[in-house]
């Protein structure tokens, strides 16, 4: 069994801290399809998911469940999983307030051997894998649990977007520069926190699934430009330039 380590441990601590806000100015509140991310389109625009009906599905860095309750109220049956509580917190409201039973636990993406194989239609992960330190093994865990025929489906910050400075729209950090980027934060109310995710070329993403075994379907860099649902944080002359998000669609065949 994996451990969750200290730096999960502090990435789960940043997320407890966020999730009011978070839940409150970012999170959208459509629950009528799947949001894939900033300006990044939807479930009923590019039909990745296909009828979910009777599938079981789990999602990966569940946040406030906007995703897993979207999909079981169309008859999903969903497992949840997040590091952060205040974030489940939020998700077990949103299922109780939507009727619907999932199946939330505070697990790390990096826990993914606690789940049987063959079991699961569909994973999904919208926006969260980006702080996932190993996400080559985060494939083949899902390339386990998948049925066969089972799809992995999942959106992250665009490589790219990270890299230009939105104030001046000046290229400010090297692409080839991968792995943690930590920043040391001071919010608004004075308290102090450390953020972390992981930066990462497409490459590396693209030959981390095709080394796990999982068969890469389509790669989509959508920009929807009216797009309202994750908030202001984005500058529109950048967006407009790069699109914030990208999504992966992965089969086990
Ligand atoms: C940007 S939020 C996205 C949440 C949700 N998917 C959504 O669409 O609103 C990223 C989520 O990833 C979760 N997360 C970060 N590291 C994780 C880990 N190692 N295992 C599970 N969840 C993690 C955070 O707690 C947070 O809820």
């Amino acid at each position: 069994m994996t451990i969750i380590n200290h730096l999960e441990r502090e990435i789960g601590q940043w997320w407890d801290a966020a999730a009011s806000y978070y839940q409150k100015e970012i999170s959208g509140d459509d629950l009528n399809t799947v949001h894939y991310g900033p300006f990044g389109s939807s479930e009923t625009k590019l039909n990745l998911l296909g009828a979910v009906k009777g599938k079981k599905v789990l999602e990966l860095g569940c946040g406030g469940g906007q995703c897993s309750v979207t999909l079981a109220k169309k008859g999903a049956i969903c497992t949840g999983i997040d590091i952060s509580e205040k974030q489940l917190e939020h998700a077990v409201k949103l299922a109780e307030k939507n009727s619907v039973r999932i199946n939330f636990i505070k697990k790390s993406f990096s826990e993914l051997d606690a789940f049987p194989k063959n079991s699961y239609d569909i994973v999904i992960s919208v926006f969260a894998l980006q702080y996932a330190e190993r996400l080559d093994r985060i494939f083949r865990s899902i390339k386990r649990i998948l049925k066969q025929n089972g799809i992995f489906v999942f959106s992250i910050d665009h490589p790219f977007y990270l890299l230009v400075n939105p104030n001046d729209m000046v290229l400010s950090e090297s692409y080839n520069k991968v792995g943690m980027v930590s920043e040391k934060e001071i919010w608004p109310d004075g308290s102090n926190h450390n953020f972390f995710m992981y930066r990462r070329k497409v490459s590396d993403i693209v030959n981390g699934i095709i080394q796990s075994g999982l068969a890469l379907q389509k790669v989509i860099e959508p920009f929807d430009r009216n797009d309202k649902v994750w908030g202001s944080g984005y500058r529109r002359k950048l967006v407009h330039r790069i699109t914030p998000t990208i999504i992966f669609k992965c089969a086990k065949t």
